[in-house]
């Protein structure tokens, strides 16, 4: 995963003065032109602190998502299902770093992203406050929570800034191995026992509704929307990009035998599109603001996980240092 549409303070285009105006101008008829941005090139200032607030979150979400499926690592129920899920693991652990490094080409330092993750000032997707309390769970991640993030991602292998472009087009290609090795486990599931079939429609119903808020607020509440847009950094409204995920989501729920949590669920002929019926975003709300069931474990954990790293960062800096010092010596 997994950029989520998170409101926050806005940032305005700065167009103070003439010459603001100006470099404003010149930078949108780049972006107009569908030409890339790269680090060394100017940009306004809003759209820099835009894309940091974006790739940070992203970064963290990658990293914080390897919590719920790292759960269930020792409990994989055979060795392929272990070295699979492994796999993804590492696969978002290296999606993060990709993205801390994307980052860094705006000014930014990794450490300072990280420390506001720490301290609780940074967001990430809200999907990964939730539990995994089957192995089910793990599946649903990988076909649902894995799919939506393709939804999410594959546009913004056409973001108008080249290193977040870039770094999108192999996490996509590892996002999608990510979906089939979850939907290949909801398969099993399903074509096993009843109680295995039970255990998959637990899963759906209870991630169903939360995987739909991943996209973000509805259009007319997602406060930089339209600012995003005309810098091509987003090329789908949430709303749309929730629209395209369920209608290629429900046709494999009912290829899996299983029923989609929503009794309003119904198909319109005419628009040819899957309708669901409201989504309860006073959760969205909750959990954003801290409230979902494991926020507090979730960052407890990654706190956990820093302050056992301080030696592996303490080595590397020394080994950095001596290094430096030998070439020195050498020159
Ligand atoms: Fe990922
Ligand atoms: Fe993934």
């Amino acid at each position: 995963m997994y950029t989520q549409a998170l409101n926050a303070a806005e940032t305005q285009p700065e167009t103070r003065s003439a010459e603001d105006a100006a470099m404003a101008a010149r930078f949108q008829a780049r972006i107009d032109a569908e030409q890339r941005i790269e680090p060394n090139d100017a940009m306004p200032e809003a759209y820099r602190r835009t894309l940091i607030r974006q790739i940070s979150q992203h970064a963290h979400s990658e990293i914080v998502g390897m919590l719920p499926e790292g759960n269930w690592i020792t409990r994989a129920p055979s060795l392929r299902r272990k070295a699979a899920l492994l796999a993804k693991v590492q696969d978002e652990g290296g999606h993060g770093l990709y993205l801390y490094a994307a980052a860094e080409t705006l000014g930014v330092a990794r450490e300072a992203l990280v420390e506001q993750l720490l301290r609780g000032e940074a967001k990430y997707s809200s999907i990964f406050n939730y539990p995994t309390l089957t192995w089910a769970d793990i599946g649903v991640i990988g076909w649902l929570v894995d799919g939506a993030a393709i939804m999410n991602q594959i546009p913004l292998c056409r973001c108008s800034y080249g290193p977040y472009a870039r770094a999108m087009i192999r996490i996509c290609k590892e996002e999608s191995f990510h979906q089939r090795q979850g939907f290949e486990i909801m398969l099993t599931l399903c074509r096993g026992s009843a109680a295995q079939k039970a255990m998959a429609q637990d899963a759906l119903d209870r991630w169903w509704w939360p995987v739909l808020m991943m996209f973000g607020p509805p259009d007319p509440e997602s406060r930089h929307g339209q600012q995003s847009s005309a810098w091509k950094i987003k090329r789908f409204s949430n709303d749309e990009l929730r629209q395209k995920f369920i209608d290629a989501t429900v046709p494999q729920a009912q290829f899996l035998g299983l029923a989609i949590p929503d009794p309003e669920l119904r198909f319109d002929p005419a628009a040819g599109h899957w309708r669901t019926g409201p989504i309860d975003w006073a959760e969205f709300e909750a959990v954003l603001a801290g409230h979902g069931p494991c926020n507090r474990e979730r960052l407890a954990a990654r706190r956990r996980a820093h302050e056992e790293g301080a030696w592996v960062r303490d080595a590397a800096r020394a080994h950095a240092e001596k290094q430096r010092r030998a070439k020195d010596l050498a020159a």
